[in-house]
């Protein structure tokens, strides 16, 4: 697992009066999935094709495991990090399996047997049965499908970063949905460290444990989704985020993020409450609590702590932290949950 690390990295293209990428500094740790969001020309795929050495920066230093990625041969730097863009970029004379073992063949140390093995596995993981793909060629497959190819092709070699640019961008609201749970779903198999560019929020939120806000070439934020939802640093970020839609609050944050804010459940009999599943939405949360018409729901984790519980009064506090000046000014923290555990209890 790798952590990539950007230092002052900064690209001026020719002699443009602002440079793409200005002096942007903040850490990736490994395994986790950074969303890089911002409007169109605000340094995205600048930032990210500096990983890879597509682009060579003017000034900085981009660190992975400990290492200036310009001291590393290019090549050899590629077969750790795999690329994925919007247009896929398959090669149309080459069938599935011959389009995924291409990077591996270019990059080398692969035997042709162990090729063979890995093309299937990678099929599978992304959800193409390899009897009936791996011999196909890319226009017999719908834009949803080139697309998990051009995933697999990325995996190949195993790298442990990923870098994605719009990989879903061209895609149906529908099957970039699927796609977006899929990403989901392998990534908790492998673990990867990802870059992925999107100008959609929504997109970011649903994927990202960190988001980087990009303006202008400039890094405006980095937090998680809650940290954006709830405590943006201006307007500009709060706009992008939409922190003032209480309904994208309850989709893209997790019930686990009112657990801490609800022990205040008061003593309650585990056996006869809900379970609600650890990665539950709040609005999940919600409306089960609605439903069921309980107190309190049991969030189910790994761990064996027992006492976290999820209220209405807990979702409400955790929809206001940050939204109201004087709880974000509160040295002690303690007004925050003060009147929206108040208007909660009242639901209650
Ligand atoms: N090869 C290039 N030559 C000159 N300017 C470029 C080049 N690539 C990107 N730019 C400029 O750099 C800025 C950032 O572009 P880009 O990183 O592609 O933004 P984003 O991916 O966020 O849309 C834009 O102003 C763009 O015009
Ligand atoms: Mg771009």
């Amino acid at each position: 697992m790798t952590e990539i690390a950007f230092e002052a990295i900064t690209k001026r293209f020719g002699s443009s009066a602002r440079p793409a990428v200005d002096a942007v500094t903040f850490t990736v740790p490994a395994g986790h999935t950074c969303m890089l969001v911002g409007k169109s020309g605000a340094g995205k795929t600048t930032l990210l094709r500096m990983v890879n050495r597509l682009i060579e920066p003017t000034s900085g230093r981009i660190v992975i495991d400990g290492k200036n990625v310009l001291d590393e041969d290019p090549i050899e730097l590629r077969r750790h990090i795999g690329y994925v863009i919007q247009q896929v970029g398959l090669f149309p004379h080459m069938n599935v399996a011959e389009n995924i073992r291409v990077t591996a063949e270019v990059t080398g140390g692969w035997s042709k047997k162990r090729l063979a093995g890995r093309v299937d596995e990678l099929l599978d993981l992304v959800g193409l049965p390899p009897v009936e793909y791996r011999h196909r060629f890319p226009r017999q497959l719908s834009g949803g499908q080139q697309q998990r190819v051009g995933l697999a092709r990325a995996l190949t070699t195993d790298p442990t970063i990923l870098l994605m640019d719009e990989p879903f961008g061209a895609l149906d609201a529908i099957t970039r949905s699927q796609m977006q749970d899929e990403l989901l779903r392998i990534q908790r198999d492998v673990r990867k460290t990802i870059l992925f560019v999107t100008h959609d929020i929504e997109e970011a939120l649903k994927l990202g444990d960190l988001i980087a806000v990009m303006h202008q070439g400039g890094l405006m934020q980095l937090g998680s989704p809650m940290d954006l939802l709830t405590r943006p640093v201006d307007d500009m970020v709060a706009r992008l985020v939409g922190s003032d839609n209480i309904l994208r609050a309850l989709q893209y944050l997790k019930a686990a993020t009112a657990a801490e804010a609800s022990h205040s459940a008061g003593p309650v009999n585990k056996e006869d409450l809900p379970l609600c599943p650890p990665d539950a939405s709040l609005l999940d949360a919600m409306l089960k609590l609605i439903e069921t018409g309980a107190r309190a729901l049991v969030l189910q984790s790994g761990d064996p702590s027992p006492d976290r519980h999820v209220t209405l009064a807990g979702i409400f506090s955790t929809l206001t932290k940050g939204h109201s000046r004087e709880s974000r000014c509160s040295p002690s923290g303690e007004q925050e949950s003060a009147p929206a555990s108040g208007r909660g209890a009242a639901i209650l």
